[in-house]
């Protein structure tokens, strides 16, 4: 893996009931971080953040391997929304509050036999966070980057917001383009729009719902295939394409729903 970008040295407080902490919902000040983890404990981050790409167990969940993702893009594009739906199969309508800085969720997910946890950030959309997010973005093994369908400015900042990856992620992180809040109907940007961005600038590309529940687990799932097939390295196994996966899954659950 590549040498990594220290991070301001923050406190981290983890909870060991996710409840508390949906109910406070965000950070409240500063650049304190305040997640939640399996093991319900209060620690502090190395200098070099959250680990990535690991192997091991933790807490009361054991896992084989650990990924650490990030969401990011415009603020009220429905990142935190995202995270609430695959973490706990919520939609909290009309409960607004911008994220403040930086927060993060654990699941575990069984991918082939093998069990994946995904370290879950989710980013302040708001530009005068971006100093502190960005230092996160190093250590990231995947990027979740969100527009919102009803909002054309959004989407017209994907490619801002590919140029910051460039500059601040990993070469070698895995991003994946997300068309959220397809459940409004009144859209501003198609479906087709948002496959030709995605194919120019060579990202897997899916539309979701935070609402609805549609296509999160997926997107998650291909990514936790993704990041798995490649630890793994199983040169004997076909490769692995997020796009050719999504897709074929998304027209599996589109047949069976008609
Ligand atoms: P920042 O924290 O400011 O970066 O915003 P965010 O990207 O985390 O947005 P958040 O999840 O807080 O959602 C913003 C608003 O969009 C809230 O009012 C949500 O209820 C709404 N919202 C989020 N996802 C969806 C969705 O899939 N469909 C619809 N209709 N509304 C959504």
């Amino acid at each position: 893996m590549s040498s990594r970008r220290r991070v301001p040295h923050l406190t981290k407080v983890a909870s060991a009931d996710d409840s508390t902490v949906d109910a406070s919902g965000r950070l409240r000040s500063g650049v304190h971080v305040h997640g939640n983890n399996e093991g319900g404990l209060i620690q502090r981050f190395s200098a070099n953040g959250p680990e990535r790409g690991r192997r091991g167990s933790h807490g009361t969940g054991a896992f084989q391997l650990s990924f650490k993702v990030m969401l990011i893009g415009d603020s009220g594009v429905g990142k935190t929304c995202f995270l609430m739906r695959f973490k706990d199969g919520a939609f909290l309508a009309g409960n607004y509050i911008a994220t403040v800085g930086i927060d993060f969720k654990n699941k575990i997910v069984l991918v082939d036999d093998t069990k994946v946890r995904l370290q879950v950030w989710d980013t302040a959309g708001q530009e005068r966070f971006r100093s502190v997010t960005h230092a996160y973005y190093r250590d990231a093994d995947a990027l979740l980057l969100f527009y919102d369908v009803s909002n054309k400015a959004s989407f017209d900042n994907v490619r801002a917001w590919l140029t910051e990856i460039d500059a601040y992620a990993d070469k070698d992180v895995v991003v994946m383009l997300i068309a959220n809040k397809a459940d409004i109907p009144s859209r501003a940007v198609s479906k087709a729009d948002g496959e030709t961005l995605a194919k120019d600038c060579k990202v897997p590309f899916l539309e979701t719902s935070a609402k609805s529940g549609q296509n999160v687990e997926l997107a998650f799932m291909a990514l936790a295939k993704d990041l798995r097939h490649k630890e793994m390295a199983e040169l004997n196994k076909p490769k692995f394409t997020l796009q050719e996966y999504v897709t074929t899954e998304e027209n599996k659950s589109s047949c069976c729903f008609s």
